[in-house]
C-alpha cells in the first residue's frame, strides 16, 4: 500500500466502546498483515494506551517530565519549530510500541486545555486542520498503512479535528433507541461539515457492539441498523462479552486470549472481517 489510511472511531455518546473498537481492530489490521498505528485523542486517562498494558510506564514518563513532545504539543501553533529543532526523531519519539504489533501515540494531560486552547484559534479552517496538518507532514513519511485515531465521546474542537484529518468515521453503536439516534445525529453533522467547510467526512464502518444476540429486541435494532446504514454496516456484530472487559483490564486485547471463550472468539472474527471492510472502504472511498 502506498498512501496511509485514516480512519477515526466516534460517536457523540460516552461508552459504546469507541476505545476497545480502536484496539480490536488495530490489532486485527496488524494481523492481516498491514503496519498499524493508533492515536488517543480521547482525554487524559489514557484508555487505549491502558488497553495494551502500557499506560503505567507512560504515565512515569509524564510524571518525569520525559513524555515531551506529546500528542498536544502536535496541536501547538510552535510545533513546527520545536519539531524542526528535535529533528528526525521529533515523531518517532511520540510512539510507543506494543506487545500486540501496534504502535500507538497515547494520550496526555495536554489533552485537557487542548479544547480550549483550540477555541482560540480565530480561523475555523486553522482551528479544526491542526490534526490533519501534522498528519500530512509528519506521520505519513513514517509510512504507516492505517492510522485509527480514539476521539472523545463529545463534539468539540478535538473531535472536529478528528474527523477533520481522518475524513472517515467508524461508529461503533450500541443495540439501543439511544444510540440509533446519536448515529443519525453523527451523520447530521458530517453533512453540516460537508456544508460549511466542503470537507467530506464519511461514515465508513457502523459496528454493532456489546450486542445481546439472545433477545429479540437486539435483533430488531440490528435490524434498523442495517437498513439504515447499508453502506457503511460492519459484515457481523461484536457481542457483549465478558472477555472483552477482563482482556482490557488485564491489558490486551481478546486476540491475546489463550483460551478465548466462544462470545471472544466470535468478537476476533468480527473485528478481522470489519477490518477487512473497513480497508476497502478506505480505499474506495476516497476518489
Ligand atoms: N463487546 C463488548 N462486550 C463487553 N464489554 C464491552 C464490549 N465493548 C466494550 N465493552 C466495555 O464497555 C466499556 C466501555 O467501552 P469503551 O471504553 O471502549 O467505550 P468508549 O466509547 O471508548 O468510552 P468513552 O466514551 O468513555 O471513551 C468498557 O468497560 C469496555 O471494556
Ligand atoms: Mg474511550
Amino acid at each position: 500500500m502506498s498512501e496511509t489510511l485514516r480512519a477515526a472511531a466516534f460517536l457523540d455518546k460516552g461508552g459504546t466502546g469507541k476505545t476497545t473498537t480502536v484496539a480490536h481492530l488495530g490489532v486485527a489490521l496488524q494481523r492481516e498483515g498491514y503496519e498499524v498505528l493508533l492515536l488517543d485523542l480521547a482525554g487524559k486517562q489514557g484508555d487505549l494506551a491502558k488497553h495494551f498494558g502500557v499506560w503505567e510506564a507512560y504515565r512515569e514518563a509524564i510524571d518525569a517530565d520525559e513524555a515531551w513532545p506529546n500528542i498536544s504539543t502536535v496541536f501547538d501553533d510552535a510545533w513546527g519549530t520545536i519539531a524542526e529543532k528535535l529533528g528526525e526523531d521529533a515523531v518517532a519519539d511520540l510512539v510507543v510500541d506494543t506487545e500486540e504489533g501496534v504502535d500507538l501515540i497515547p494520550a496526555h494531560p495536554g489533552l485537557d486545555t487542548l479544547d480550549a486552547d483550540l477555541g482560540t484559534v480565530d480561523d475555523a479552517r486553522d482551528r479544526y486542520s491542526r490534526l490533519e496538518a501534522f498528519l500530512d507532514e509528519y506521520v505519513d513519511p513514517l509510512g504507516y498503512d492505517v492510522v485509527l485515531l480514539d476521539l472523545p465521546g463529545l463534539t468539540n474542537n478535538v473531535s472536529y479535528n478528528g474527523l477533520w484529518a481522518a475524513r472517515h468515521v467508524i461508529a461503533p453503536v450500541e443495540m439501543g433507541p439511544f444510540e440509533a439516534e446519536q448515529a443519525d445525529a453523527l451523520r447530521r453533522d458530517l453533512q453540516k461539515i460537508a456544508a460549511n467547510f466542503d470537507v467530506e467526512i464519511q461514515l465508513s464502518l457502523v459496528l454493532p457492539n456489546k450486542v445481546d444476540t439472545r433477545t429479540t429486541l437486539a435483533e430488531e435494532y440490528l435490524d434498523a441498523f442495517r437498513e439504515e446504514y447499508p453502506e457503511a454496516i460492519a459484515p457481523d456484530l461484536v457481542p457483549y462479552s465478558q472477555d472483552i472487559r477482563n482482556a482490557t483490564e488485564a491489558g490486551r486485547t481478546v486476540f491475546r486470549l489463550d483460551s478465548p471463550s466462544k462470545t471472544a472468539r466470535e468478537a476476533r472474527a468480527a473485528y478481522l472481517q470489519a477490518a477487512e471492510v473497513l480497508v476497502d472502504r478506505l480505499q474506495g472511498g476516497d476518489a
